[in-house]
């Protein structure tokens, strides 16, 4: 990776919260996304002169032209990726380089442009050294970072816009479900697709969650907290929830996911579990799940335990899978062990109470 070159201009904030005003908040129910911390990063791109601009500044509304391409044809891509905070007080992130890999891929496909990998870690970087005190010591508290980028060229063609804006944003969060840590309810979404063959799906681009949005209203009315996604082509095989892969574990030991299939978003914690998984010398296996076999698994008990994971909610436990006809597990059922302790490792190695052994973390300050 080579070094970040951009230099940055640093305002701080002339409205940032007080101590006090802060602590409040963060002694409070954090929740997930509900909070933001004073400053924001800022850097713009344009054809002309590259990446320049890098700001640190108060955080605070957009200035956009109301042409401007993100408005009208949805060029836009983000990330979501978290600070820790270690009991000994230092700040770091998880795997930023795999982050800011995933932000150029989907920037390919966006066709916006790449922001070098270096000056993804240095955003990070920049705004932890502003806004640190916003980074919760609660436990299984953390700051969660919203790099996105939008193209803000002032022109109604459609075309790859001509300029671009990067911002970071950054949120002190808690649970991303509103009950922590317990079994969830999923809906399979049987009418909608995500994302399409050729499609979005493998970018994390805002387009793909507004089209998750409707399903994902179906889900709340049939009282379930996610969507589950088939694919695109035969309806058939396991794709990914509306924000996190999907697990699988069976009787016999094994872990199962959807194999990568060019619509499904690469998940960091996703590929983070793979290695734990692999690590206990558990098998692994990344392939084609249908729908029936998830059904026919949990009914006669071959498959032991589902979970979802992603940055925002971890590793969730999925109680209960229902469709328009039928239902699946029990949702009153304890939340299994290999989740749990998947989780609990992941976890552990993220706040520091774990050794690293993967070289994962990166210290922010
Ligand atoms: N799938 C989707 C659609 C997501 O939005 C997310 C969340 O980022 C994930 C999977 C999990 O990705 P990660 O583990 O990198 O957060
Ligand atoms: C994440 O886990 O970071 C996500 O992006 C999921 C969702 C909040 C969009």
């Amino acid at each position: 990776m080579n070094a970040a070159a951009l230099t940055y201009r640093v305002v701080p904030s002339s409205h940032a919260r007080s101590a006090e005003q802060r602590a409040a908040i963060l002694a409070g129910e954090l929740g997930f996304g509900k909070y933001f911390s004073d400053h924001m990063v800022a850097i713009q791109w344009d054809k002309t002169q590259g990446w320049h601009d890098a700001t640190v500044c108060a955080y605070g509304p957009l200035s956009l032209d109301p042409s401007a391409s993100v408005l009208h044809y949805g060029q836009e891509i983000f990330e979501g990726i978290k600070a820790y905070r270690h009991a000994d007080g230092s700040i770091w992130t998880f795997r930023p380089e795999a982050n800011g890999a995933r932000l150029q891929r989907s920037a390919a496909r966006l066709a916006l442009p790449q922001l070098p990998v270096a000056e993804f870690v240095e955003s990070l970087r920049q705004l932890v050294a502003i806004d640190h005190a916003w980074v919760p010591s609660a436990p299984e508290s953390s700051l969660y970072f919203r790099p996105f980028m939008i193209a803000t060229e002032a022109f109604l063609g459609v075309r790859a816009a001509q300029a671009a804006g990067y911002y970071v944003i950054a949120s002190p969060a808690g649970a991303y479900f509103a009950k922590g840590v317990a079994p969830v309810s999923i809906w399979l979404s049987e009418d909608y697709a995500r994302a399409a063959k050729g499609g979005t799906g493998a970018a994390k681009c805002g387009g793909n969650y507004a089209a998750s949005l409707l399903p994902q209203q179906e889900a709340q009315a049939h009282g379930c907290s996610q969507v589950l996604f088939l694919d695109p082509v035969e309806g058939k095989y396991l794709e990914e929830l509306g924000g996190m892969n999907v697990f699988l574990v069976f009787k016999d030991g094994r872990i199962v996911t959807p194999a990568l299939s060019g619509s499904i978003l690469e998940g960091i914690t996703r590929s983070s579990i793979l290695q734990l998984a692999r690590d206990r010398g558990l098998a692994v296996e990344e392939r084609q799940v249908a729908i029936d076999e998830w059904k026919q698994g949990v009914a006669s008990g071959e498959i032991t335990e589902v979970f979802a994971c992603g940055t925002a909610a971890v590793v969730t436990p999925i109680g209960e899978l229902k469709g328009k006809d039928f239902a699946v597990g029990d949702i009153h059922a304890p939340a299994g062990e290999v989740t749990m302790s998947i989780r609990k490792e992941l976890t552990d190695i993220q706040y520091g109470r774990l050794p690293d052994r993967h070289g994962w973390l990166v210290r922010l300050r």
